[in-house]
């Protein structure tokens, strides 16, 4: 596309409906605030910085977002059209076309916008806005179309009447707007409805009655559309997300047991042939490799798996652990901050906080790596080919040298030097007939 395009996003609104003090926009969905998808989405079609319209929350949407996005503040929530408004100082004297989107609907799709971009250029209208159609149209705005099915206006939900409500194409709250012709009809905008708001959505019929040509551009995925104003439609958009990563995951060549019941965040990769069993939720820039097999009920954050790695079941796997091919975390074991080495085992029961654990090293049943003094944490350095017995304290900082051997029970402080016994626990007494002597007192 070779016209310039400047990118608005209104994010100043209150959020009233959420009931909670996160601004509406910063709430996740599959491991990403909202406002991060309409960032993507606005890259994706534009080079130039975005316009963020920025009131309610502003400080915490500005630290979320920082340099990625340029900042028109909206002092009061007056209706989009006021939002739009106060981005003017951006967008005077330029030529091209403003995309306008709203700050809450996270599941628009690139291609979307750049279809309704190229919609609204190589047909030379001064304004397309998205539409669909759904079921439920109740809350969105609709779109009135005259007698040959051309647009008239959009009208709010809250001030329509009976026959307007059962109109089932309703407005999406994206639009291409040619530059002159925004400025235009936002100077023209009244707050005469019953919200006394300034709508954006009046501008298209005062460019149309301004003579313009005016464009509505029909989406066939309803779900691009969902806004998120309610918690119920938060869970929706977790919903349709959590399904399209799930259905990319699947066709990329990797086995969901349960779909449903598979919690990808959006930033997650996953090699062919991994089979993944229900309850699993994988989080943040984890990286999964091929082969693998997640059993039932685990939590893997921000970490990478190798190849033919076993995780589970009930295993959970925190931030920045890297767990080398052919290796097994089983059930009921931590790993934190920590790499294990290649063919190494952690069957069952097991805590591996802050630790550099080699090849082929089995950790038995029970152990924990004691990385904490309450006050400061330690590493603790196993090498390779290490027998870590049952219910072994490793008390770091401590260093395990390779092909040692810790005796089950043993507390280590001290390090363990090459191919030696390491054994930490008081020696075993046997005090013959003690119970029967006891029983005569
Ligand atoms: C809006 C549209 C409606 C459409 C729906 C789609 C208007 C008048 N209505 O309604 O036609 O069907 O989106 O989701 O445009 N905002 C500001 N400043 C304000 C008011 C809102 O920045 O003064 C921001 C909000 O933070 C939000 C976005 O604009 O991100 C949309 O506002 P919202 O109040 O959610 O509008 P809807 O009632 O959903
Ligand atoms: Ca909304």
């Amino acid at each position: 596309m070779t016209k310039e395009i400047y990118v608005i996003i209104m994010a100043a609104g209150e959020g009233k409906r959420m009931k909670g003090e996160l601004p509406k926009v910063l709430h996740g969905v599959c491991g990403r605030p909202i406002i991060d998808y309409i960032l993507c989405g606005a890259n994706a079609v534009s080079k130039n910085k975005p316009i963020l319209i920025v009131g309610h929350g502003e400080k915490e949407l500005r630290e979320y977002v920082g340099s990625r996005a340029v900042y028109a503040r909206q002092e009061n929530p007056l209706g989009t059209g006021h939002a739009v408004m106060m981005a003017k100082p951006h967008i005077e004297g330029k030529s091209g076309y403003a995309v306008v989107l709203a700050g809450d609907t996270p599941l628009i799709r690139a291609e979307s916008l750049e279809a309704m971009i190229e919609y609204t250029i190589e047909n030379g209208y001064s304004v397309v806005g998205l539409s669909t159609k759904v079921e439920d149209p109740t809350g969105y705005g609709r779109i009135v179309r005259d007698e040959n099915g051309d647009f008239k206006r959009i009208v709010e939900h809250r001030d329509a009447t009976d026959e307007e409500r059962a109109i089932d194409e309703i407005n999406a709250s994206m639009y291409c707007f040619k530059i002159d012709s925004l400025l235009s009809s936002l100077g023209n905008l009244k707050d005469d409805n019953v919200q006394g708001e300034y709508y954006l959505t009046d501008t298209l019929s005062i460019i149309k009655e301004n003579g313009e040509k005016v464009g509505i551009y029909c989406l066939e995925d309803h779900t691009e559309i969902l806004g998120v104003n309610t918690r119920e439609q938060l869970g929706d958009a977790m919903d349709i997300m959590r399904r399209r990563i799930n259905k990319r995951h699947m066709e990329n060549g990797v086995t969901l047991v349960d779909p449903e019941n598979t919690y990808i965040d959006s930033d997650v990769t996953i090699g062919v042939d991994t089979i993944i069993y229900p309850g699993n939720v994988i989080e943040g820039d984890t990286i999964i490799g091929s082969e693998c097999v997640l059993y039932q009920n685990n939590r893997i954050v921000s970490s990478r798996l190798g190849d033919r790695v076993e995780v589970g079941p009930f295993a959970y796997i925190r931030p920045n652990s890297d767990i080398d091919n052919d290796a097994k975390i089983g059930n009921f074991v931590e790993v934190k901050n920590s790499y294990i080495g290649k063919k190494t085992k952690a069957s069952h029961l097991v805590y591996v906080g802050d630790a550099d654990v080699g090849e082929n090293v089995n950790i038995g049943c029970g152990a924990v790596f004691v990385n904490y003094d309450g006050n400061k944490k330690y590493r603790t350095i196993v090498g390779d080919n290490c027998f870590i017995g049952c219910n072994v304290n490793l008390v770091a900082p401590v260093t395990i040298e390779d092909d040692s051997f810790i005796a089950a029970g043993s507390t280590i402080t001290k390090d363990v030097p090459k191919g030696a016994l390491g054994i930490a626990r008081s020696r075993q007494e046997n005090k013959e007939g003690w119970v029967f002597e006891r029983k005569n007192d």
